[in-house]
């Protein structure tokens, strides 16, 4: 789908299919009063006779408008106009998508930019358009033998702006959407692929692919014998209950000066969580396949810094594995030693995900990196604490932490920070070990964290939790793309220095 933004006057586009506002009881927007003079006041004689009053979310297609020099024109609800903010404006786009998608329009001019949008301007407007459009038409059918076909697709969408200065604004805007949603779509596509065909030697290829794909980029795979030489001793027990070979995934993107530090970003890969020797028990277990959404976050972010060619330095590092009970797989009680030397005793093989990251993360200081995020579908119990609205956010670092949320809202996918206190460390305790890799029932998501804090003390760090956000259940199960909008708006925000 070709998104890109136009200036002019609406009411003179050639196109299949023109969309415009209308607010509650049957207010026009100001295009739809131009389109209305223009054809005779035929927009509000439809309104009045009923067929729609502007509640958000409504849709309705008119067909041959007198005198317009486009097919079709939708009407599309916006509610209130006083309380016409970022949400309902989204709202408004995903009905505009729903309402397109099968209508027969192959081309369509979108003209809600016009619109007064609390706390959102130009540029903000045409982001949310555009990603929220490329979001709603992601399918995944390659593993369908009859893939749905539309007759006919829609192809091109126009944003309509004002002039110069806003099409200034918006060029960019519509650059970097396009982008995050590519960065989105490639994240949902891992995603959702199952674990038999996304294991990690397959998370290994798509890095390859990846660098194939782009300039100043660079993909190194290490093998189960290099980690052995490095120690990761905490990684490497978690692959042993698995036929699959783990794999230490690290894509380089170089857009910055060269000696410029990196920005690194590492994702949990689990590319399938049965929870091994602590198995966990059937029902929708096979949600565990999403629990490399992490890893799929940092695949989608460095695609979308790439293609815009941000001129930083962004390393992503993947520890990957498969998590399955087999005789040869950790046992509660177990003992390991990670990387960084400290002792881990493993009171649950279900724990994994630290184990994997904490090995990361000591391999990540040899890039002396300006910030560390990590992201993982760490805990069940975050998505107890926040739902699936918002990823947890805990870190050592107090300005990092409030750049990340700010990153979120700006980019309509948000985190909420958790307390990273002392506190919290004394349920690490062990008997045994350095430390245990389980902290109790209480406050799973921080423990989780305090764990992974001990492997990070050397940096500037901070870690995301996204069990609630990287997939959806139910009737629309499948993977979100979440969180690339706010990895891609944080490093965005540190191009321009703020
Ligand atoms: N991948 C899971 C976390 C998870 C579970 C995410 C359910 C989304 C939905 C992780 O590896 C895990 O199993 N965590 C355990 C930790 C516990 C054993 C301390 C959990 O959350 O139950
Ligand atoms: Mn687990
Ligand atoms: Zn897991």
């Amino acid at each position: 789908m070709d998104i890109s933004v136009k200036s002019g006057q609406p009411e003179k586009q050639r196109t299949t299919c023109l969309i415009v506002g209308i607010f509650e009881r049957r207010r026009l927007t100001p295009t739809a009063t131009t389109l209305d003079k223009a054809s005779g006041g035929y927009l509000a004689r439809i309104l009045r006779r009923g067929d729609m009053d502007g509640r958000l979310g409504q849709t309705h297609m008119l067909h041959d408008v007198p005198t317009l020099s486009s097919e079709r024109v939708l009407l599309v609800g916006c509610g209130k106009e006083r309380e016409f903010d970022a949400t309902a404006y989204r709202k408004a786009v995903v009905a505009t998508t729903t309402a397109l998608s099968d209508s027969g329009a192959s081309d369509a001019v979108f003209c809600l930019t016009e619109l007064t949008v609390k706390d959102t301007d130009i540029a903000r407007k045409i982001r949310i358009a555009a990603e929220t459009v490329h979001h709603c038409l992601y399918r995944f059918d390659r593993l369908k033998s009859e893939k749905p076909v539309t007759a006919r697709p829609l192809r091109k969408l126009a944003i309509m702006v004002t002039g110069r200065r806003e099409q200034h604004r918006g060029e960019p805007a519509v650059r970097e959407a396009n982008a995050i949603a590519a960065g989105v779509s490639l994240a949902r596509d891992l995603g959702n692929l199952p674990g038999n065909l996304c294991t990690p030697n397959d998370l290994a290829g798509e890095a390859r692919k990846l660098a194939r794909s782009h300039r100043h980029f660079k993909t190194t795979v290490l093998e189960q014998k290099d980690m052995e030489a490095l120690g990761m001793g905490a990684l490497l027990s978690v692959a042993r209950g698995s036929r699959q070979a783990p794999k230490l995934i690290i894509m380089a993107y170089t857009g910055g000066t060269r000696g410029d530090k990196p920005f690194v970003l590492i994702g949990k890969g689990i590319t399938f969580d049965a929870g091994g020797i602590s198995i966990k028990p059937a029902a929708a277990m096979d949600e565990m396949k999403f629990d490399m959404c992490g890893a799929a976050s940092v695949f989608g972010t460095l695609h979308a810094v790439a293609t815009l060619r941000l001129p930083i330095n962004v390393v992503g590092i993947i520890p990957s594995a498969e998590n399955l009970p087999d005789g040869n797989a950790n046992k509660p009680g177990d003992i390991v030693t990670s990387m960084s030397g400290q002792t881990i005793e493993v009171l649950n093989t279900d724990a994994e995900g630290r184990l994997v990251l904490c090995d990361a993360l000591s391999y990540s200081e040899r890039f002396e990196p300006r910030t560390v995020i990590d992201i993982a579908t760490l805990t069940g119990a975050c998505v107890i604490a926040l739902g699936k609205h918002a990823s947890g956010l805990l870190g050592n670092h107090p300005s990092l932490n409030r750049q990340i949320l700010e990153a979120g809202m700006a980019s309509g996918d948000r985190a909420w920070e958790l307390p990273l206190w002392d506190d919290y460390q004394e349920q690490l305790k062990s008997n045994f070990a350095d430390m245990a890799n389980i902290g109790g029932r209480e406050a799973g998501t921080i423990t989780a964290a305090c764990f992974l804090a001990r492997f990070a003390r050397k940096q500037r760090w901070a870690h995301l939790d996204i069990a609630g956000t990287a997939w959806d259940s139910g009737a629309n199960k499948g993977a979100t793309g979440r969180p690339v909008p706010l990895l891609t708006q944080y490093l965005l925000c540190q191009v321009r220095g703020r």
